[in-house]
């Protein structure tokens, strides 16, 4: 069996930080070593300890200074939107109206979402991220191209064919029957083939009939190891419409609990503005608010509480949202997030920030087992990090002491610059 031995600063969670002062949540080797076999870790240690156990045919890669630290898991991002992202001028509903159905409405056309698929993971390996979970456009063939070019890469990927039959361009929607039937026929190609993994995503609400939401209910119900990926909450005009077409519903998240549709495998984008019963119904069915924070300022749709709801026990998820998003990095997403939180209270540190996009991520997909951590065992999905990418940064380092701070800096003024080099399942993907 070749081995690859990557040698650098190890850096891996190994729980939730509890405080800034809490340094018993990771581990942290400086002149450490991680052994790779067959897209598997299987020894994490001193160099010097590694060095001794190593085959002699065995594949040195010295990446030291540099940090290894496990990819990023991105939680939430729309595929069909990498040519959406910066459009002024608009706040969630007429966002979607005048720039992101139109968008999605040319993934019908398969060679177009087979060129988007390259580059969308382009860009996010570019970025460090090596796990998606990306809501494809409403046509079958966007999720085929989505899946096809993650397995082309061996990546761990979620996603889903977005479920849509009304309040949107014809061009976008299925209908209920023919959402089901693709899903499923999507489930039957790639759940659980490679790396892959399958989410039954309804869109929202507002653009699901009633009888789209209990078909999507069905597949969860049929299909209960698939996900389930849908938005929530994120936008006062959103709320207002919603209840407005299910007028016998509690509130928002009580549609889809009446449909079946929470439980620990559900996403919920944005949760922004909950009432007081969906904080409660989302902790008793370990549903996962998911935070987007360049996408939520950058919609004006307003300011996650994050604390709130973790002092609530809500396991919390973060990510992108391309192309609501602003940007690919999870480093710039944390700068964002760091934002956020400045405004409404505690500050986001940044142990807890850097274990939120790797271990707290992967936790939260119920997928810690085998990535979001540089444990032996683990899938071998690692990002390589350098703190001093840019002169601004490296004048900032000079004066660095501590990891905590040099993390802090990766989180503010870090992006694709800072990524030296990305493994997927074992293999160098950046440079290619
Ligand atoms: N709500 C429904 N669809 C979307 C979307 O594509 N992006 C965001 N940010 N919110 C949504
Ligand atoms: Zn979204």
């Amino acid at each position: 069996m070749v081995q690859k031995c990557l040698r650098g600063r190890i850096l891996t969670f190994t729980a939730e930080p509890q405080s800034p002062e809490d340094e018993s949540a990771h581990l942290y080797i400086e002149d450490g070593a991680l052994v790779i076999e067959d897209g598997i870790i299987t020894a994490c240690g001193t160099f010097s300890e590694i060095n001794e156990q190593l085959s002699e045919t065995a594949e040195i890669i010295d990446h030291r200074p540099a940090l290894l630290m496990p990819g990023f898991i991105d939680t939430h991002l729309h595929f069909p939107q990498v040519q959406v992202i910066a459009s002024w001028g608009a706040q969630l509903l007429d966002w979607l109206e005048n720039y992101t159905f139109p968008a999605e409405a040319k993934y019908s056309d398969i060679a177009h979402a087979e060129r988007m698929a390259v580059h969308f993971f382009d860009e996010l390996i570019g970025q460090g991220t090596t796990t998606t979970v990306a809501y494809c456009s409403s046509h079958k063939a966007s999720a085929d191209a989505y899946f096809a070019e993650a397995a082309r890469r061996n990546m761990r990927v979620i996603g889903g064919k977005t479920m849509m039959d009304r309040n949107a361009p014809a061009e976008t929607c299925d209908t209920a029957q023919s959402g089901y039937d693709d899903s499923k026929a999507l489930i039957a190609s790639w759940h659980g083939k490679g790396r892959a993994l399958y989410a039954v995503t309804p869109r929202f609400a507002i653009t699901s009939t009633p009888a789209q939401l209990e078909a999507s209910g069905a597949l969860a119900r049929e299909h209960p190891d698939c996900y389930v990926q849908t938005h929530l909450d994120e936008n006062h005009a959103e709320i207002h419409t919603t209840l407005e077409l299910y007028p016998d519903a509690p509130d928002y998240l009580g549609i889809y609990e009446h449909y079946g549709l929470l439980g620990p495998k559900t996403l919920l984008g944005h949760c922004i503005h909950l009432e007081p019963r969906e904080i409660d119904v989302m902790i008793e069915t370990a549903s996962k608010p998911v935070f987007c924070p360049t996408s939520n300022l950058f919609l004006g749709s307003g300011l996650f509480d994050y604390e709130g709801l973790r002092a609530r026990g809500a396991e919390c998820a973060i990510a992108t949202d391309i192309g609501g998003g602003t940007s690919y990095s999870m480093l710039q997403t944390l700068n964002e997030g760091y934002k956020v939180q400045a405004l409404r209270g505690p500050k986001l540190h940044p142990y807890r920030a850097f274990y939120w996009i790797t271990l707290g991520n992967a936790k939260a997909l119920g997928l810690e087992d085998k990535i979001g951590t540089l444990d032996v065992g683990s899938e071998a999905d690692i990002v390589v990090l350098d703190s001093k990418a840019t002169p601004a940064m490296a004048l900032r380092m000079e004066v660095c002491n501590t990891l905590a701070e040099e993390l802090f800096i990766l989180q503010i003024m870090a992006d694709d610059r800072s990524i030296s080099e990305t493994y997927v399942a074992g293999e160098a993907m950046k440079a290619r």
